[in-house]
């Protein structure tokens, strides 16, 4: 007699997972939040944030987290699917800022223990996010 047992393949990591966890991106966002306060280098993108960082430290955590696979607290506390592409029709983004703000993450990805082809894809992602918010 045979006994079939259902086997079920391991579910492949998030990326949420692969990257750390929550831990692991609100460190990302930390670190990418003191360059822009910290480092002349990001100063007309700093120019462009409200004086008081730490909502955004908050919010850009919980997107990312969503964003990378994880919990979708983010989203869920926004009924309306927002889009966060639109959220920056408002903010005045030429390719400078834009060019700052993937210099500055990228930057901030430096101190992320994260392997290269984890790295790669996210700072694709970016750079095709940022270059599509650019409205000027
Ligand atoms: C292209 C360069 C970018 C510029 C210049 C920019 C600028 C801004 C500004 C000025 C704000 C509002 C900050 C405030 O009110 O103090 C903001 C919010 C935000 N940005 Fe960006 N951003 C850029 C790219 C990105 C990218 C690529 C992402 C996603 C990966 C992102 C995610 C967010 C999120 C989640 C918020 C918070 C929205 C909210 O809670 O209202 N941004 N950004």
């Amino acid at each position: 007699m045979t006994v079939e047992v259902a086997t079920k393949a391991p579910a492949a990591p998030t990326p949420f997972e692969l990257f750390g966890g929550a831990v692991a991106v609100r460190k990302l966002v930390d670190r990418f939040y003191d360059l822009m306060e910290g480092d002349p280098d990001y100063a007309a993108l700093r120019a462009l944030h409200a004086a008081d960082l730490d909502p955004m430290r908050d919010s850009l955590t919980g997107f990312l987290i969503a964003w990378l696979g994880g919990p979708r607290d983010w989203f869920d506390a926004r009924p309306g699917g927002p889009c966060v592409m639109s959220m920056h029709r408002k903010v005045a983004i030429d390719s400078t800022v834009a060019d700052q703000w993937l210099f500055a993450m990228s930057r901030a990805l430096d101190s992320c223990a994260i392997d290269a082809p984890l790295r790669s894809a996210i700072i694709t992602a970016f750079t095709r996010m940022a270059g599509g918010m650019v409205n000027r």
